[in-house]
């Protein structure tokens, strides 16, 4: 088993203080052999991190990015901002970004152009909400976002797109996608994604990830890797990820 990417998006969870001593707790502690560890910390610790992760094998991404690069966009970060300051990964569409800020799949798009400009990997997020699963309209939701993201999309080299598949009702309830129905799920996007691209994208299993049900995540042969919430804002947690799945490599 190999796992490409342990990735952490600490939300809105974490201030400054908290976020930089838990990125100095895992920077003298974590190490994972080849897995790209990321953190994804509130926008304004971004750049002490970047200095607290100097020379360690910890990369550092960002929530959220703007599409435009730069001028009067009250609130706005962007991607070359963002890489200026040691961000290499940025979070796209996350289910929260859809469902509270009201982002949409031509919104989200713009936002991987941008990023794919400037040479920052989009991690992007897809899922369906817990009526569209009922409704078994889970696949044409999912059907719908892939095109939006791949259609027409100028990939120029493997790994330059990840995609995460986080199924909405799975995200902070506790109720993890089971691994067989994430399995056959990310085939199926898997294979959509390959109807557009010839290039590797990287899948990533994210929703209720926990040191205790990791593994058997990243078992899977459709996964890369996953994508933490809350069991990654906390230490003991964050080694907790990293033991189990050196335990499975
Ligand atoms: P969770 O969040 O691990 O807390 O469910 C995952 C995510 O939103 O990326």
């Amino acid at each position: 088993m190999s796992v490409q990417y342990l990735f952490a998006n600490w939300k809105m969870y974490l201030d400054f203080d908290e976020s930089c001593i838990l990125a100095a707790r895992i920077r003298e502690h974590v190490t994972l052999g080849d897995t790209t560890i990321t953190v994804f910390p509130t926008d304004i610790a971004l750049k002490e991190i970047d200095r607290i992760l100097e020379g360690s094998d910890i990369h550092l991404g960002a929530q959220n990015a703007a599409w435009v690069p730069r001028g009067a966009y009250t609130g706005a970060v962007s991607p070359q901002i963002l890489k200026d300051i040691g961000v290499e990964y940025i979070l796209l569409g996350h289910s929260e970004r859809r469902h509270i800020f009201g982002e949409d799949d031509t919104d989200i798009r713009k936002k991987i152009d941008a990023c794919l400009e400037v040479g920052v990997t989009p991690v992007v997020c897809i899922g369906e909400t817990k009526q569209e699963k009922e409704e078994g309209k889970r696949e044409y939701r999912l059907k719908k976002q892939i095109m939006k993201i791949c259609e027409n999309l100028p990939l120029t080299r493997d790994n330059e797109l990840i995609i995460a598949y986080e199924p909405v009702w799975a995200i902070g309830t506790g109720d993890a996608c089971l691994p067989a129905d994430a399995d056959n799920v990310l085939t199926f996007i898997q294979t959509e994604i390959q109807s557009y691209t010839d290039k590797a994208v990287p899948l990533l299993y994210g929703g209720s990830v926990t040191p205790e049900n990791v593994l058997s995540y990243v078992s899977l042969q459709t996964v890369q890797g996953v994508l933490v919430g809350s069991a990654s804002t906390g230490y003991e947690s964050f080694v907790g990820l990293v033991d189990a799945l050196k335990q499975g490599s």
